[in-house]
């Protein structure tokens, strides 16, 4: 198919025309059951009347005014943001990346506002993801995802990935904060220790400087809790979320403590579709179903269904696969075989899921998935690992 798309994502196989629940369709009806949600971002799977309704509701009242001015949707998003998490304060912005960039800006800021404007550095892990822009490619140093793009270090230092030496080694009079995903996404679907999250949040308090957590992927009742550090029981002074918030419509946030919060005072930063009150009409949406305690028990309870079943199919094909790794539906299947290989005997079998670094598959559903989808998919990972094993 030609296409005068950019070549940057491959030319994709699949062309999807709509989709329902947790199934997706070409033109021509043939269903798939779709793993990936978008990359853990169709929370509530294609199509959910409750998000259907609010959109359509929103786009009859107002579509947009840009940050000249107030918004009913956009301010109660914020206030329930707060009201549900350690944050006091919210800044919304379209994606993933911008809410980590916010974060990064807030972290020197802070330092910069009390005087000490040396302190710009800023530390991650190795094999973590926090976006395409420059700043956040400068601090995951993938070097598929930096070549030809950075000047200097960008003032970002990474360090080993549970490595709390080598942290503690890093830490300098320039350093302004540490980054990281409670639970890597792209690099393989990892949580870190919880006690080395436990000393990291220490160093950082000694050392004045501040925690900075990447809940793009793991946010958003992705692992069962609506944050996945919650479930760790380690707090951050920021917080990046996006993907699962807009259940597939375009919205990021940054989220922190009136502390770091208090220095973006007006005109530090902006964005014109920030605040949008399409995305955050979808965004209160979302909230309405995922953020109850009987919802994210439903996730846990999902989980652990998909991963005793997932422990079957290791015994049974210990040749292919090696362990299931994450929290909740953050699931990865770490391979033996090549993750590409199974993928693509998975897409055979009309199950599609995600890549990830550590030769990982990553199952990814809409949160709401029922029992019977959950056991689907595994007959159908059990049909593609039996094809697999064939070939
Ligand atoms: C942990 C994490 N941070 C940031 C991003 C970037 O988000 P976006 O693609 O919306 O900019 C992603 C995207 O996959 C992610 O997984």
């Amino acid at each position: 198919m030609s296409s005068a798309l950019m070549a940057n994502y491959g030319h994709p196989e699949l062309q999807f025309e709509h989709g329902k629940g947790v199934y997706l369709y070409t033109a021509d009806q043939q269903r798939y059951l779709d793993f990936t949600a978008g990359i853990a971002v169709n929370c509530l799977g294609h199509c959910h009347p409750h998000l259907v309704k609010a959109i359509r509701e929103q786009s009859e009242r107002l579509w947009h005014t840009s940050n000249l001015f107030s918004n009913i949707p956009t301010e109660r998003l914020a206030q329930r943001l707060v009201d549900l998490s350690f944050a006091d304060r919210v800044f919304f912005a379209n994606s993933g990346t911008e809410a980590v960039e916010c974060g990064f800006k807030m972290m020197r800021r802070f330092h910069y506002h009390h005087g000490r404007k040396q302190r710009v550095r800023i530390i991650s892990l190795t094999q973590s993801f926090h976006g395409r822009t420059l700043a956040p490619v400068a601090a995951c140093l993938n070097p598929l995802h930096t070549e030809g793009f950075l000047v200097g270090d960008s003032g970002f230092d990474q360090v080993p990935f549970g490595d709390l030496e080598a942290l503690k080694a890093a830490i300098t009079d320039q350093t302004a904060g540490v980054i990281l995903e409670p639970v890597q996404g792209e690099g393989g679907i990892r949580a870190v220790p919880v006690e080395y999250l436990k000393a990291v949040r220490q160093l950082c308090d000694a050392n004045n400087i501040l925690l900075m957590f990447d809940e793009v992927q793991s946010g958003m009742g992705r692992t069962g809790y609506l944050f996945a550090h919650e479930a760790l029981g380690v707090t951050p002074d920021l917080l990046a979320s996006a993907k699962g918030l807009g259940g597939g419509f375009p919205i990021g946030a940054c989220l922190s403590t009136e502390r770091v919060a208090e220095v973006m005072t007006a005109g530090t930063h902006g964005s014109t579709f920030g605040g949008n009150p399409l995305a955050t009409a979808v965004g209160n949406a979302v909230l309405d179903v995922i953020a109850t305690p009987e919802f994210l028990q439903q996730v846990q309870a999902r989980s652990a269904r998909l991963r005793a079943g997932l422990d079957g199919l290791i015994s049974k094909y210990p040749q292919l696969l090696a362990e299931h790794t994450g929290l909740g539906l953050m699931t990865g299947l770490r391979c033996v075989c090549s993750n590409a290989d199974l993928i693509k005997a998975m897409h055979g079998q009309k199950l599609l899921a995600v890549k990830a670094g550590g030769n990982s598959v990553r199952l990814l559903p809409p949160l709401n998935i029922t029992e019977t989808e959950v056991d689907e998919a595994l007959a159908l990972l059990d049909k593609a690992c039996a094809t697999l094993q064939k070939a």
